[in-house]
């Protein structure tokens, strides 16, 4: 009788353990992607982001001074634009603050048909983020950036960002 009141509590309490290691696991792998928030890192004012990290084709969407900036890796399907392209190691890149030039909307992103899309009144920008349609009276804009080996700084002019503002 002892002896099956002691395995039970052993099972009961190996139960609980289990549970609780399955519990930590899943905790773990949430503290990861927390800590993980990689490419970017906000600091003073900067948002800096590894463009070696971004995936081609997918925005990647970053926070600089409270505004979303989008980041796209072109593919080689992507329309060039020379004079609002960040190219960094020959690699075409859109970035651009992601509020609407009308009255501010976030736009979507339309992989498949290569545009940003504004669902308040249907402005539309292409994949480099000029405007195409609708309402906005502009491009989106772009934050001021500056490239350092493989990393954007977004907050500091640097002079790619200077060349693009010169020929805008
Ligand atoms: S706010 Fe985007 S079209 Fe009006």
């Amino acid at each position: 009788m002892s002896s099956e009141k002691t395995n039970r509590r052993d099972f009961i309490g190996l139960s609980f353990g289990a549970v609780a290691a399955v519990g930590g696991l899943f905790g773990l792998g949430a503290m990861k992607k927390t800590w993980d928030p990689l490419p970017s890192v906000v600091a003073a004012g900067f948002t800096t982001v590894d463009l070696s990290k971004v995936v081609e084709g997918e925005l990647y969407q970053v926070e600089w001074r409270k505004k979303p900036i989008f980041i796209l890796k072109k593919s080689s399907e992507m329309k060039a634009d020379d004079k609002r392209d960040v190219v960094v190691d020959g690699v075409r890149y859109t970035v651009c603050i992601g509020l609407c030039t009308h009255l501010g909307c976030i736009p979507s992103y339309k992989a498949n048909a290569h545009q940003f899309v504004c669902a308040c009144h249907g402005g539309i920008f292409d994949i480099s983020g000029n405007a195409t349609f609708g309402p906005p009276p502009r491009a989106l804009d772009i934050p001021p950036f500056k490239i350092d080996g493989t990393t954007l700084v977004l907050g500091e002019t640097g002079p790619e960002y200077e060349k693009l503002m010169a020929n805008a």
